[in-house]
Parts: C-alpha cells; structure tokens; sequence
C-alpha cells in the first residue's frame, strides 16, 4: 500500500477525513496504476479524478476556514498550492508515459499529504471545531 490510513490521521471533522480517506484511496489507485503500468486511458481518467478530487477538497477546507476566520489561512493555502503542483508534476510525468517515474515524486506525495494532514489539518480543526 502507498498510503495506508491511520487512526492518527483523523481531524475530529467528518467530512474532511471522508475526503482524506478517499484522497488516500485514489492515490494509491494512482501508484499501482503506474507501477503496473496499465492503461494509459485509465490511468488519465483516475488521475484527473485525482486532481478533481483535490481541488475539491482544498476548496472545502478552505471555505470552513474563512468561515471560521481562521488566522493560518494563507500558510495552510501555500501548502494546499504545493501539493497542487507536486500533484500536477505527478500526473503529468505519468501522462507522459512514464512507467518508471522518479521515486522522489511518490516520496513528495506521500509526505506531503501524511505531514500536511497530521500537522496543518489537524491544528486547523482544533482550532475551527469549537468556534
Ligand atoms: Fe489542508
Ligand atoms: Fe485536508
């Protein structure tokens, strides 16, 4: 497994640890795709759902956060913007047919998304939960 979830992962907020769990989902979706090198077609399809996905995701956390005047909005935007763009070097190498993609971007991805959501979204939904 690429990413497996963990209990420590969980915000406290539902719908976002639904999202989470479902990022997780296609992300490994996405490594074993690539891995095994299967369809060039499915594996544009999953990975635009992947970036749908994501965006979806971050625009909802986004809104909860100004909603809640949240005073770590924009540090927690620029990781979102990050992630965004490590996202996009990742499926676009993978479109370009890149079986055998470097390991650094799989170790961005999975850092990224196991750090952002134990430290940024963790401190954003205590601090959001009770107000
Ligand atoms: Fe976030
Ligand atoms: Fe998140």
């Amino acid at each position: 497994m690429f990413i497996q979830w963990k209990e420590s992962f969980a915000t406290g907020i539902a719908e976002f640890d639904d999202h989470h769990r479902k990022l997780i989902d296609l992300l490994n979706s996405s490594y074993f795709m690539i891995i095994e090198g299967n369809s060039q077609e499915e594996l544009q399809q999953l990975l635009d759902g992947l970036l749908d996905y994501t965006r979806y995701h971050f625009e909802a956390e986004e809104a909860m956060m100004r909603a809640k005047d949240y005073r770590k909005l924009d540090e927690h935007m620029i990781e979102h913007i990050n992630f965004t763009h490590g996202i996009l070097s990742f499926a676009r190498q993978a479109r370009a047919g890149q079986q055998f993609l470097p390991i650094e971007i799989f170790d961005f991805v999975r850092n990224w998304f196991v750090m952002h959501v134990v430290t940024s979204d963790a401190e954003m939904s205590r601090a959001v939960r009770f107000r």
